[in-house]
């Protein structure tokens, strides 16, 4: 049973404790309810936070001299604020026992304090969930026993005077997101200042042992009760919330309405638990291994994955999933180029999520355009940070808050964020067979895409290659060259060979796609010369490779002086920082071959080995026969992991080159990426859902060996001793898998007769007809 719960018993303190409560949120896609408990406010112990996908709000600072816009994901109203009073007293919330317990198996969140007052011991237990069908609504069980008898007042408070104040160093800048416009029974009304939204907070009180009674002041609504507690009796009540707003249905105060009356908090409990057993049915990873934690932390990981979007809300919204999803304000909530580590994992495992994510951008196509234009480029330029509107939200300059001085912050040149939107959308295509977001402005999204990119790229006759320039590659440790004016590098060898798989890849649709394609061309203006380019450019784009088969993260990569890594640890310990050390010593790391995060090898992450290679080659480039192990053991020396998004690269590369312990422990350091708040604090700033979504990935697509990218599905187990078992089921176009693999054997069993590669041998399973491997030797 341990396997499916999320454990605490202690009772944490600052940065520790905020970031359980990231851990410990629960959500719907819709909503992000903190795991903080009922009785905290916001100080430097807990921050109750509350969500709302799609919902951000602009704020305007002035800070030394400049007005600094952010774009934040609001934080809501707080209705799970709970006042409990003992003969006349408050309780401060300074509890001297404490269990807080996550159950993924159904959803629940089960807290349990013990405080010491002047007469003795009470004890509070708090049962939490959110509801997946109705997901407008949550609620929670409050229940509270004495060992004396006791005069009690509740107060259960929907808080309007919260601001966005999670995030330390966020906290100098404006976070009042919304005002409080008025109250109505049971639901506070309030309005997001800048984007005027409007947002309803409903709560109710249901089968409780007293009445209460509600009332309003200084932006509170306050439902109270009061009751005599004998000593060892116990006194419990229900409270269903609401929240809906306008910026996903137009009536928001009806759904609070008829939610809060039509639900229970027993009707929420169970259709928590219905959704989550559906997803254990369809979604488990059983791993039988005895390396401590694992199997938990896959399922803490699916758990999230599955909480931060999931098929019932996400249909009907217009988000996608930030990069701390629903569970922090680090990053403001923006989305970045993160969905790639989800959308293969949702794309095979929940379709209809992938789908209703990938929407996001595609509404988004016009302000894509327009960024590109604003910045005299061409076609669609998605922003590094997108939020409300898919404007550019990364900031121009950010504080040194050393000397108080304005630096530049090129981080908006990673324009391969883009490339990364392309992919995306592909693979879903590819995966699920269902192309109906190409007919709904997918297609053009992607050669809209296709347009920015080959705009960007110039020819230069002396080498006779095409060449771009001005862009960052993932690695954000490089933004400039040294001594440069302007920010941006050269052949960034991801981007350039990103762009060539995305053009190889528009030929492939305006061959598949006729007509459909030549109608979309036409109408936006995207010409048969312009397909020519893209075909030229695809076939001669400028990469530089060392005569070792080093391919140079960009060009005069290697020209970058050496770090001395051993002095640096020896100096400060944790290096994953580096470059804030480095400039802390006034260099910069544009100067050294360091790096934050896998770049160059995201490539063999995004499109495998043999795809990777086999662009290489076709721009006429050659490859040692061990140039993926150079490669690695090149970069993974240069590497300080300052992202969490590198190790289950450099795991998946490991694995592929035969280091299996080395992908082991890579894989066990990023799966317990915030478990272990391995970045040091920013855990407490929400979970990284990125990294979960790789480290299911590297389990399902590299250990088990699954390729959906090809037009057969490869099937190529690497599945070490130490992993005694491991089974799950895959959705592979249109036929549902399930597999069981040990290190020794692979079982497979589909809904529908497909075609497999298994190694090396091509075969036609039948469907409903289990699959063995020792039937492989038999047939060979
Ligand atoms: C990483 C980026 C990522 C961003 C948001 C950064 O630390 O370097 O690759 O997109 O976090 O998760």
């Amino acid at each position: 049973m341990s396997n499916w719960k999320l454990l605490y018993n202690d009772i944490p303190k600052g940065l520790k404790s905020y970031d359980q409560e990231s851990l410990l949120t629960l959500g719907n896609g819709y909503i992000g309810w903190r795991g903080a408990p009922l009785l905290s406010r916001y100080d430097e112990n807990h921050y109750p936070g509350l969500y709302a996908a799609g919902l951000f709000n602009q704020t305007i600072t002035p800070i030394a001299g400049r007005q600094v816009v952010n774009e934040d994901m609001v934080n809501l109203p707080n209705p799970q604020l709970v006042k409990i009073f003992v003969d006349g007293e408050p309780i401060a919330f300074d509890p001297v026992e404490r269990s807080a317990e996550l159950n993924f198996k159904n959803g629940r969140l089960i807290e349990k304090y013990r405080f010491n007052s002047k007469k003795g011991s009470l004890s509070l237990e708090t049962i939490k969930a959110v509801d997946p069908i109705h997901f407008h609504s949550f609620g929670y069980r409050l229940k509270l026993k004495s060992g004396f008898d006791a005069k009690i007042d509740i107060e259960a408070i929907i808080d309007g005077t919260v601001q966005n104040k999670n995030v330390k160093r966020y906290r100098d800048f404006q976070s009042r997101e919304f005002t409080i416009i008025g109250r109505q029974e049971n639901i506070l009304m309030a309005k997001t200042i800048a984007s005027k939204i409007e947002i309803r907070v409903g709560a109710i009180d249901k089968s409780g042992q007293s009445k209460f009674s509600e009332s309003f002041s200084e932006n509170k609504l306050f439902s109270k009760t009061a009751f005599d507690l004998k000593a060892g009796q116990e006194y419990s009540f229900d409270r269903v919330i609401s929240v809906a707003t306008s910026y996903e249905c137009p009536d928001p105060e009806k759904i609070v309405e008829d939610d809060l009356s039509a639900l229970s908090f027993q009707k929420i409990l169970d259709n928590s638990e219905n959704y989550w057993d559906q997803v254990w049915q369809n979604n488990d990873i059983k791993l039988d291994t005895q390396i401590p934690d694992l199997q938990k932390m896959i399922r803490m990981n699916i758990f999230h994955l599955n909480q931060a979007a999931q098929p019932q809300a996400n249909k009907n919204l217009d988000a996608s999933v930030g990069s701390r999803a629903l569970t922090g304000e680090g990053y403001r909530g923006h989305i970045f180029w993160d969905e790639i580590f989800l959308i293969p994992y949702y794309s095979a495992n929940r379709p209809e999520t992938a789908k209703a994510i990938l929407k996001y951008r595609i509404k988004r196509l016009k302000a894509a355009k327009e960024n590109a234009a604003q910045e005299k480029e061409r076609g669609a330029m998605y922003p590094w940070q997108s939020a409300m509107y898919g404007d550019e939200q990364a900031q121009l300059i950010h504080l040194n808050p050393v000397d108080n001085s304005w630096d530049p912050d090129n981080s908006r040149l990673q324009r391969h964020v883009s490339l990364a939107i392309f992919y995306d959308l592909w693979f879903y295509t590819h995966v699920t067979k269902d192309f109906s977001l190409l007919d709904q402005g997918g297609l053009e999204m992607l050669i809209e895409i296709s347009r920015f990119w080959l705009n960007k790229a110039e020819y230069d006759p002396k080498d006779q290659r095409y060449h771009i320039a001005g862009v960052m590659g993932p690695d954000e440790f490089h933004e400039a060259y040294p001594k440069a004016d302007r920010g941006g590098l050269k052949d960034n060898a991801y981007t350039n060979l990103m762009a060539a798989w995305i053009f190889s890849k528009i030929i492939e649709l305006k061959n598949s796609y006729g007509k459909i394609f030549d109608q979309i061309a036409k109408k936006i203006d995207f010409t048969v010369e312009d397909l020519d380019k893209i075909d030229k450019i695809s076939k001669n784009i400028a990469l530089d490779i060392s005569d070792d088969s080093v391919i140079a993260q960009f060009d005069k990569y290697f020209d970058l002086k050496e770090l001395d890594f051993q002095q640096y640890i020896k100096k400060y310990g944790d290096i994953h920082r580096i470059d804030r050390l480095l400039k802390a010593e006034n260099k910069s790391p544009d100067q050294y071959q360091v790096a934050k995060q896998a770049d160059t090898l995201m490539l063999i992450y995004n499109l495998g080995v043999t795809e990777t290679q086999k662009l290489i080659e076709q721009l006429g480039y050659h490859l040692a026969k061990d140039w993926l192990k150079k490669n690695y053991d090149y970069y993974l020396k240069r590497t300080v992991h300052g992202s969490t998004t590198s190790r289950p690269v450099f795991a998946e590369i490991a694995l592929k080159i035969g280091n299996k312990k080395s992908a082991i422990d890579n894989l066990v350091t990023a799966i317990k990426s915030d478990y272990d708040d391995i970045q040091g604090g920013t855990t407490a700033e929400g979970i990284h859902i990125g990294v979960m979504g790789e480290t299911i990935k590297l389990l399902q697509n590299e250990f088990a060996g699954i390729d959906l990218r090809n037009d057969v599905l490869k099937i190529d187990p690497k599945i070490p001793t130490i992993f005694r078992s491991m089974a799950f089921g895959l959705k592979y176009q249109g036929a549902a898998l399930k597999f069981i693999f040990t290190p020794e054997s692979t079982d497979i069993v589909s809904d529908k007769n497909i075609k497999i590669k298994f190694k090396d041998t091509y075969l036609d399973l039948k469907a409903d007809k289990r699959w063995h491997s020792s039937l492989i030797k038999q047939k060979i």
